[in-house]
């Protein structure tokens, strides 16, 4: 038996928690901008992927009009900031509805510094930033897609094996259904089979 569920027929905000509690597990871009009066911003966005790999193009969707969105909108830049576990709380913090021109990295005392490339500052202690430059936005209903092109990215060295980042060591957060957040507790490896080595079906094999 299936449970059918048609959104026609359904208030917003249900067919929001299925689809959050279904698409899953997502991985968090905590996002820090800065506006165009200078203050600095940072929030997390779980509803975030890659769209592009030449040129590096990442993309996240703000569902309404947050600092976040406005700020990119005038300044034309960002930074992706990694969400590792040991964050866990600071991350939620910066998701508190400050009033506009109250700076999360001073409300949740996070440490920032500098970015190579773009104005917004990067958070210090996550171990990876993707430094953006906007390509575009695309308007959804309630949502803006953001894609950034992504002109510098740095990695804590801590956090690599043979020059590559390592997942034990990232340990990143993601957002799940509810209030939920998802920890990596089990990796597992399976190359693709390129057809020349097709063997049939998983289930014949
Ligand atoms: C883990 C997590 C993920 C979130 N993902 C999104 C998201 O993808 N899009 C969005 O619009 N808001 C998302 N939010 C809510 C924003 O972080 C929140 O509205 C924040 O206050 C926006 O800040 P800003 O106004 O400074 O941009 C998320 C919150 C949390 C805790």
């Amino acid at each position: 038996m299936r449970v059918d569920f048609d959104p026609a027929d359904m208030p917003r905000n249900d067919f929001y928690k299925l689809l959050t509690a279904t698409v899953v597990p997502r991985p968090i871009a905590w996002v820090s901008t800065v506006s165009e009066d200078g203050t600095a911003n940072l929030a997390p966005h779980s509803f975030f992927s890659i769209a592009s790999v030449t040129p590096p193009v990442v993309q996240f969707s703000s569902v309404g009009r947050k600092d976040t969105l406005r700020n990119i909108e005038a300044t034309g830049e960002f930074v992706v900031n990694f969400t590792p576990e040991e964050l866990f709380e600071q991350i939620n913090d910066t998701a508190t509805d400050f009033p506009h021109g109250v700076s999360e990295f001073e409300a949740a005392a996070i440490e920032s510094e500098p970015s190579l490339r773009v104005k917004p500052l990067r958070v210090a202690a996550s171990p990876v930033a993707l430094e953006c430059e906007l390509h575009s936005t695309l308007r959804i209903g309630d949502g803006t897609v953001v894609f950034g092109r992504v002109v510098h990215a740095v990695v804590s060295e801590e956090v690599m094996v043979d020059g590559h980042p390592e997942i034990s060591k990232l340990r990143p957060l993601s957002r799940l259904g509810k209030n939920e957040w998802g920890t990596v507790s089990g990796v597992r490896e399976l190359a693709r089979i390129r057809h020349d080595d097709w063997r049939g079906p998983a289930a014949d094999r």
